[in-house]
């Protein structure tokens, strides 16, 4: 019976290029290298005069990871393959992070190629969970893959607005100053949300919506009852959490960027006062986790407000 997966083997044209990449770039530890040889290795790969540099490097996770063993045949010498999901070899090399759009913002950021943005799926029917994942490659075009529990994402999106929750109660704790306690709200979301391009408040004045305190682009000023996001969210009194605006009737885009967004109405006195508007870049960014905690940080924003 097999014990466990002792390694998992990549053939690259430059060994030196690639531990560069996987060490310095992908942030695996580096075990160290060997040079197989003689007529072991010959028959080994059954191939005469074949020599090879080996290294290993290791993800920084449990004992339980195989390395990674990065082998450069110095004879004879590889030639280049274009590799692709499409044919049978093995697909990919899968690494798991924490937090899979910081990691792809920052290789994008080093120049690494991705084949698409992080995506999610859902395949809690089959036993397997939520996950958001996302293929790029190596520096020889090798096939390799992100992933990260979603289930981990929600965990983690909660921790921090409970974070934000408790900086929220310090900041605004005996300040009655309206727009002060909303500037401050903002700035804290901004803080503690992943993946926001704009926060801020719209507020009831002469029967529209009109600017308040945000973080991010100058955006429209005003915007008419039942218009927009906000203007549905007002009107209806009810959290708007739109998955992609395009598909949005009349959405008003104030930052084009925008592909998700989230709108809460604020009450005071029996009496909508204002929304919280929050964008993101990214398609359906705003979960159950979102609205709930979303809903805590606007109830303290209607007691300090009444
Ligand atoms: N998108 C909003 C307008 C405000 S900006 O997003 C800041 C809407 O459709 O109401």
């Amino acid at each position: 019976m097999f014990k466990s997966v002792a390694h998992i083997g990549l053939t690259v044209k430059n060994l030196d290029a690639s531990v560069a990449f996987y060490r310095d770039v992908l942030g695996l530890k580096y075990l160290g290298e060997m040079f197989m040889d003689g007529p072991e290795t010959e028959k080994l790969f059954d191939k005469s005069g074949c020599c090879a540099r080996v290294a290993y490097l290791k993800a920084h996770g449990s004992e339980s990871v195989p390395p990674v063993e990065l082998i450069e045949f110095t004879s004879p010498q590889a030639y280049k393959d274009v590799p692709s999901l499409f044919k049978t070899s093995i697909s990919e090399l899968c690494f798991e992070s924490d937090d899979i759009d910081k990691e792809y913002k920052r290789l994008s950021g080093m120049g690494v190629k991705f084949i698409s943005e992080p995506q999610d799926f859902d395949s809690t029917k089959y036993g397997f969970g939520k996950s958001r994942a996302v293929y790029f490659y190596d520096p020889d075009g090798n096939i390799l893959e992100l992933i990260q529990s979603q289930d981990d994402i929600e965990v983690i999106k909660a921790q921090k607005y409970e974070l934000a929750v408790c900086e929220l109660k310090d900041r605004t704790e005996g300040e009655t100053d309206l727009n002060a306690n909303l500037a401050n709200a903002a700035a804290i979301l901004k803080k503690y949300m992943q993946d926001i391009n704009w926060v801020g408040f719209y507020l009831f004045k002469e029967n529209q919506l009109v600017l308040g305190p945000f973080q991010g682009l100058a955006a429209v000023v005003r915007i008419e009852l039942g218009n927009g996001v906000c203007g549905t969210a007002f009107e209806k009194n009810q959290i708007m959490n739109v998955p992609d605006v395009h598909g949005f009737p009349g959405h008003i885009a104030c930052d084009l960027s925008s592909r998700s967004e989230i709108v809460l109405p604020i009450n005071v006195n029996g009496r909508t006062a204002a929304v919280l508007d929050i964008d993101s870049p990214l398609l359906s960014r705003f979960t159950y986790t979102d609205e709930k905690y979303l809903s805590e940080i606007v109830n303290i924003i209607q007691d300090i407000w009444a």
